[in-house]
């Protein structure tokens, strides 16, 4: 998407994302202050810091303000190998243009071979086991390899986003202990209209798919559009029950 149509607030005939969701709450400058602080301490108190960038519209958000405030955290995105065509264009232009450099974490080939050899292409359809095998292989595996060496990791959740993300604290140190990680979560208070705000007020690039109706973007096949009226993380793994939906990215114990 180019940068004028993101002014018009229209793509075509249809109204944006920018257009249907930019309202920000009443405190938003202080919300943008907090978030800058929070990572600007990341970059000086919990170096080596990494941000895991989906390329969803709160990741967009946060890799603008590590970029805008010139602060030393890279980013990262998990190239699951099953994204939305318009998930890969918004990768390529993130690269060509993001300071910060953006590296890309593929899984393993031979696993994701014998996987489709063994399961078939629609795996994730048939079991909530087989749906977790393929996240493991797909996101998971990766992941780990991302987070090798990492003392912080920095993501988009949001407490608005779903029950499960409800507590979501701004300074995750539930894994300190063990994995010796802190999770950084600097858009915890944020709500969509903040989101949509921020991209709109500093024309951030952003996947077209939002204009589309599709609020929380994953992989192609467990990703779909919703409606009015349903919940924000409905399209993600529409088949299976509320509790079941996360991919082990955030899983909690
Ligand atoms: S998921 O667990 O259901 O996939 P969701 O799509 O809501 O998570 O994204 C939450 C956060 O997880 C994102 O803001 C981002 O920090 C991280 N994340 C999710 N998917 C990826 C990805 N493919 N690559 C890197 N980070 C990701
Ligand atoms: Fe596989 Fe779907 Fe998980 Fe992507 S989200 S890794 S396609 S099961």
């Amino acid at each position: 998407m180019s940068v004028s149509s993101l002014s018009l607030g229209v793509q075509g005939n249809l109204p944006s994302a920018i257009a249907l969701h930019a309202n920000p709450s009443v405190n938003f400058a202080d919300k943008v202050a907090e978030t800058v602080a929070l990572l600007k301490q990341a970059a000086d108190e919990f170096s080596p810091v990494t941000q895991a960038s989906s390329l969803g519209a709160e990741d967009v958000v946060i890799t603008h303000l590590i970029n805008h405030n010139a602060l030393n955290i890279p980013v990262f995105v998990l190239e699951t190998g099953a994204l939305h065509r318009e998930t890969l264009a918004l990768l390529e232009r993130t690269q060509a243009h993001s300071v910060a450099p953006v590296k890309v974490y593929r899984p393993s080939t031979e696993k994701v071979i014998s996987f489709v050899k063994k399961h078939g292409q629609d795996a994730m359809y048939e079991s909530l086991e087989l749906r977790k095998a393929c996240c493991q292989v797909r996101k998971l595996e990766p992941l780990a390899e991302a987070l090798k060496g990492q003392r912080a990791w920095v993501t988009g959740l949001r407490r608005e986003q779903s029950t499960n993300r409800a507590e979501v604290p701004l300074i995750d140190r539930a894994d300190e202990a063990t994995k010796g990680q802190i999770k950084l979560n600097p858009l915890a208070n944020w709500t969509w209209g903040d989101v949509w705000h921020y991209i709109s007020i500093h024309q951030v690039d952003y996947n077209p798919l939002h204009d589309q109706f599709f609020p929380s973007i994953g992989c192609a096949p467990c990703t779909r559009a919703i409606s009015l009226g349903e919940e924000f993380r409905a399209g993600r793994w529409w088949w299976e029950d509320e509790a079941a939906k996360e991919c082990g990215l955030h899983a909690k114990k």
